[in-house]
């Protein structure tokens, strides 16, 4: 809980998927497999891919527009921008430099978080402390990604999870209500198992070679029953824990958007906090796995859809490559 003299609310939320739809039936002509073993194993029926030509800053900066226009502020009021990635349209500069050029902005503090699938979470966390320190007042708070451009469309227990897009929240200081904005965060990582999901390619360990190329590291791995299993345990620790600490139990929340990573996986956490399902906001039958996207991309949904109404306490929680996780507690504004 803040002991400052202010609290942090999301003032607006905006999203972006591409326009390329791609079923389950679209994947089964480029791997072997169908639409019923994914959606029976995960859940989702389709998903987005950028098109050519078409980077994670450039949905990154449509998902900010549209968040800046609910939101209602100029985008000169932004002092802070945040994006959250492992899918940067290059190791440096950072996406975040690239938005703010791209939106036209200059001089204001920008960086990339990578914590995978946590990540927009993570950088709600770090906004909602830099705009508290008082050096900040509006933030843009980014989930984007690319993962078509680290899929191995050879490997069919990969390829046919994951999908493209972007949201992004707008975070603005208001004057201090203890009980309205981020009450508060929780994030924690455990990277003793790296492997369970990584990229090995591409960084300062593994630079791309003739070899590297060949032997396809450039691209996702995961061990996914592993995951299946630390994910489950670890959202739902980091959401009891959060809850706890702010003096809630699971019946008081309105709405809970968790990663959409898997459906199976939801309808475990959901059974694990004694939660209805009724009260999760779902949307990865239509879009996948958007890695730091997922998270805002349904939270933008929920908000246009109505619902998450004035006053609502709103559960947001993430698990990712790393291993990563998080959660948020927010008192809709
Ligand atoms: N189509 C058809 N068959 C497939 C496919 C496919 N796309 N993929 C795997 N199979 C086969 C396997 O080869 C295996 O066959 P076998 O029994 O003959 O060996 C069989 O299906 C079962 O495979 P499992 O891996 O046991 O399937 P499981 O039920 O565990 O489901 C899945 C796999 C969907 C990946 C699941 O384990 C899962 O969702 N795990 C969590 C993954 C996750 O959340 N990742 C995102 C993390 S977030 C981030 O940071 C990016």
């Amino acid at each position: 809980m803040s002991i400052l003299s202010q609290s942090v609310t999301i003032i607006g939320t905006g999203s972006y998927a591409p326009a390329n739809i791609v079923s389950n039936d679209d994947m089964a002509k480029i791997v072997d497999t169908s639409d019923e073993w994914i959606q029976t194993r995960s859940g989702i029926r389709a998903r987005r891919f950028a098109a050519e030509g078409e980077h994670t800053s450039d949905m990154a900066c449509v998902a900010a527009e549209r968040a800046l226009e609910a939101a209602g502020i100029e985008r000169s009021d932004i002092d802070l921008i945040i994006v959250a990635t492992m899918t940067p349209d290059m190791p440096t500069p950072s996406t975040a430099c690239l938005v703010q050029s791209k939106m036209g902005l200059s001089n204001v503090t920008s960086f990339d978080l990578q914590a995978a699938c946590s990540g927009f979470v993570y950088a709600l966390s770090v906004a909602n402390c830099m705009l508290l320190s008082g050096n900040f007042k509006q933030a843009l708070v980014i989930g984007a990604e690319k993962m078509s451009s680290i899929l191995d469309f050879n490997d069919r227990t990969t390829c046919v999870l994951f999908g493209d897009g972007a949201a992004a929240a707008i975070l603005a200081v208001t004057p201090r209500t203890d009980t309205i904005g981020i009450l508060g965060s929780l994030g924690g990582a455990d990277g003793s198992n790296p492997s369970l999901l990584h990229q090995p390619g591409g960084g300062s360990a593994m630079p791309a070679t003739l070899e590297s190329i060949q032997t396809h590291q450039h691209f996702l791995k995961m061990n996914g029953k592993e995951i299946f299993k630390s994910a489950v345990r670890v959202m739902a620790q980091a959401s009891m824990d959060l809850i706890q600490q702010h003096g809630y139990a699971t019946e008081d929340l309105d709405l809970v958007i968790p990663h959409q990573a898997n459906m199976r996986i939801i309808e475990s956490l959901a059974k694990r906090l004694n939660i209805p399902l009724e009260k999760f906001h779902n949307n990865l039958d239509r879009y996948g796995n958007t890695s730091a996207a997922s998270v805002p991309i349904a939270l933008d949904e929920a908000v246009r859809a109505g619902r998450i109404q004035s006053g609502d306490l709103v559960l947001l929680v993430a698990f990712g490559a790393g291993l990563t996780w998080a959660s948020a507690l927010i008192k809709w504004q």
